[in-house]
């Protein structure tokens, strides 16, 4: 117990030091009274509705320990496999509650709640806040209020368009290089010559992961004549819209080469989608992002070609970097997480290895 307590000195005197350098208030110790607002909060990561009302918004154990550090993160919502990874990895970092009290907030797919939950958190005092942002723009107010609160942001997954002055870091996936990786491998795979017709089924509208995958891809792939995109629109990272939209594109183009979804929730409803048609999903190459185990089992049964990791796991690079600020340290503004890429070639020795 006493290491415990001296374990919270020493972060509380890191804190300060932090709170020095950036000239914060600090009131690490404040107790989090969740006030009954309209955020909605849920730890329910594995598939739930995340629509559990506020004055329950999931702390890491239910009560309060005065001596952590209160940590909330504003997660995007609850879209994908690759989702709920995430949001485990942010729990799972932040559940010794010896250390930290953690609230998470689902943002619900909307920007609005995401930005009352950051709110929450500055006027609850929290000592650090996380925030996936669902869209690109539209932070600046909300980031320039935890700036003058004093209370460090870390931005994961996706990027902001906000001045850098205005959050601490960012750690997220290079989603430039994915999608150019993707276009790389296709351009190896299928050549230089014969003519190959491509739908694109991309993610969220304004989000930074299909912003920086349609340009990666397209940036290479128009360097080639024989490679035409037909179409390139959202089905928001979600597998029902995937697979609307991929009957949409099977009435509309009579030749479909290649087929980019733009996360693996999309491919998994193209491939029903392709499956009720009955169409032979041989005859297509299928890219996807993300390298959920799932998508690994569907490249062994041939019905992926390539995937496109992208790395969830941020919880621990997130923890290192909150313990640099908070200890005073400088950190680099941007921070890539490790990433690969696999064709089904490799699936088979690699599936039993995916973490999410
Ligand atoms: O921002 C990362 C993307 O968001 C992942 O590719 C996708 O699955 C998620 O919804």
């Amino acid at each position: 117990m006493r290491k415990k307590l001296i374990a919270a000195g020493l972060i509380a005197g890191m804190l300060s030091l932090a709170v020095a350098g950036c000239g914060k208030n600090s009131n690490y110790t404040t107790k989090v009274e969740l006030r009954d607002d309209p955020v909605k909060s849920s730890t329910d990561y594995a598939g739930g509705s995340g629509n559990a009302t506020d004055e329950n918004a999931s702390k890491s154990d239910g009560k309060e320990n005065s001596d952590s550090l209160k940590i909330g993160f504003v997660q995007t919502a609850n879209e994908s496999g690759w989702r709920a990874a995430h949001t485990k990895s942010m729990e799972e970092t932040f559940s010794d509650t010896s250390k930290y009290t953690y609230t998470f907030v689902d943002g619900q797919a909307d920007q609005a709640v995401q930005i009352k939950g950051i709110q929450k958190f500055i006027d609850e005092g929290y000592d650090a806040i996380i925030v996936a942002p669902i869209v690109v723009s539209g932070w600046d107010d909300i980031l320039k209020k935890a700036k003058d609160a004093g209370i460090p942001v870390i931005i994961v997954d996706r990027q902001v368009d906000s001045d850098e002055s205005l959050y601490s870091c960012w750690v997220g996936s290079d989603f430039d290089t994915e999608g150019k990786n993707a276009a790389e491998w296709l351009v190896k795979e299928l050549g230089t010559s014969e003519p190959k017709n491509i739908v694109v089924l991309e993610g969220t509208p304004d989000a930074s992961a299909t912003l920086g995958r349609t340009k990666g891809f397209n940036d290479v792939i128009s360097q080639y004549g024989n490679y035409t995109i037909l179409a390139s629109e959202s089905a928001d990272f979600d597998k029902a819209k995937g697979k609307e939209l991929m009957n949409k594109y099977l009435s509309q183009f009579p030749s479909i080469d290649v087929i980019v979804t733009q996360n693996d929730n999309m491919a998994y409803g193209v491939i029903e989608a392709l499956t009720e048609k009955g169409a032979n999903i041989e005859n297509y190459t299928i890219i996807s992002f993300d390298g959920e185990a799932e998508a690994f089992k569907l490249m062994v049964d041939g019905k992926i070609d390539l995937d496109v990791e992208c790395n969830p796991l941020q919880g621990p690079t997130v923890e290192k970097l909150l313990q640099d600020l908070l200890a005073g340290k400088s950190v680099d503004k941007t921070q890539f997480m490790e990433e690969g890429v696999y064709p089904a070639s490799s699936a088979k020795d690699e599936v039993a290895n995916r973490k999410y």
